[in-house]
């Protein structure tokens, strides 16, 4: 009875807007699958390799697919078209020995950051999203919130995240990569956008800094920085550090190097409220006093901002915050939230800075 109530008190309009919005909610998941096709295909450099805007024609005898599935390249490219990831321009092309108007593809911005080779490419990040490892705890999130495992990553893997990463090749190679290319961009945003913020300290320690991609753009830019990149043994294995760049195995909920500052970038964000704390009191521990200098630097997300409110940003910061409920034991934090950390790790103030895209540069003093 309340099913037919509602359809009578809901108009034609309303009623198909919302089985649209279910529709298309449901259907959202074609979107990355479709661009995980184009680079397993490898797409963007055969777009980038021709040297000009591709034909149809001339993509598809480049592309190691079965002929009889050549006519499906059209649609694919149309979807992605469609999304912003490749542009379209009409153009002249032989087609049988015939001269025929023919549609003709080009990289955009989010192609171009899907190449191959190239400091800043985005495939890595994008494809360890995909991976099974990630994506099945999803399917379980309902049956996680029923029970007391801490993450549902760990409910259906038996481990937690940072296992888990350590003990896939594949999926390792892929965070790794992902952490190495956005530390990339993030050095030289840091460097051209807030270079004061480095500016007179003589030793900085990267904690969780992978390996150490960050840490190499902070001393190519001030050579003057003694620096100390620490991170799980898996990950700094193996790896050599330079005269004034060193990396170390250990385990920052035990302890971190002294140092003039420490940087946390995409650190806090991984871990709980009490979890953030405990890290906080030891980056406090490790740093010089506040008259000498001492201070924590965290690149992280503030979410809620006043001063980015746009609605794609928005819906990105809430993603993450989701992606750290599933995976790992944090969350996305707003000002407030933030601040009630800093003060329960007994720093005595703070200073947010936005940075260009998602993120902001905080900076926490003792
Ligand atoms: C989200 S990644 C960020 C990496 C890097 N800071 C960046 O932004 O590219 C988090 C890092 O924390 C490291 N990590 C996790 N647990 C740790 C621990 N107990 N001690 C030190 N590092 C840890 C991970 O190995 C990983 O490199």
């Amino acid at each position: 009875m309340n099913l037919i109530m509602a359809e009578d008190e809901v108009s034609s309009s309303e009623l198909l807007q919302a089985q649209e919005l279910i529709w298309s909610c449901s259907l959202n998941f074609i979107k990355p699958m479709s661009l995980k096709c184009a680079i397993e295909l490898g797409i963007p450099d055969i777009i980038h390799n021709h040297g000009q805007p591709i034909t149809l024609s001339e993509l598809i005898s480049s592309l190691p697919i079965h002929p009889s599935k050549a006519h499906c390249i059209s649609r694919l490219m149309r979807i992605l078209v469609h999304f912003g990831f490749f542009s379209t321009h009409q153009n002249v092309d032989k087609i049988d020995g015939q001269r025929q108007e023919a549609d003709t593809y080009s990289l955009t911005p989010a192609s171009r950051l899907l190449l191959k080779d190239g400091p800043l490419r985005a495939t890595p990040f994008f494809l360890v999203q995909l991976n099974p490892l990630l994506i099945t705890p999803w399917h379980f999130l309902s049956t996680w919130l029923k029970n007391g495992d801490p993450t549902p990553f760990e409910m259906v893997h038996g481990r937690n995240f940072w296992d888990g990463v350590g003990h896939d090749p594949m999926v390792k190679y892929l965070f790794t990569e992902a952490m190495a290319t956005d530390s990339h961009l993030m050095a030289k945003v840091i460097v051209e956008e807030c270079k004061e913020v480095f500016e007179g300290l003589s030793s900085l320690v990267d904690v969780g800094g992978g390996t150490g991609i960050m840490a190499m753009g902070i001393v190519k830019a001030f050579p003057n920085i003694q620096c100390t990149v620490l991170d799980l043994p898996y990950v700094v294995a193996n790896l050599k550090g330079t005269n004034n760049l060193n990396l170390i195995e250990g385990d920052m909920f035990k302890k971190i190097p002294s140092a003039n500052a420490v940087l946390l970038k995409w650190i806090l964000h991984d871990w709980s409220d009490e979890e953030a704390v405990n890290i906080l009191r030891k980056c406090r521990e490790a740093i010089w006093s506040k008259d000498r200098g001492g201070k924590v630097i965290i690149i992280d997300m503030v979410i809620d901002s006043p001063t980015k409110t746009d609605r794609k940003s928005a819906e990105t910061q809430l993603c993450f915050d989701m992606l750290m409920m599933v995976n790992l034991t944090g969350k996305e934090r707003n000002e407030k939230e933030w601040g009630k950390l800093f003060s329960a790790a007994g720093f005595s103030n703070y200073k947010i800075t936005p940075i260009v895209g998602l993120r902001y540069l905080i900076e926490v003093y003792p």
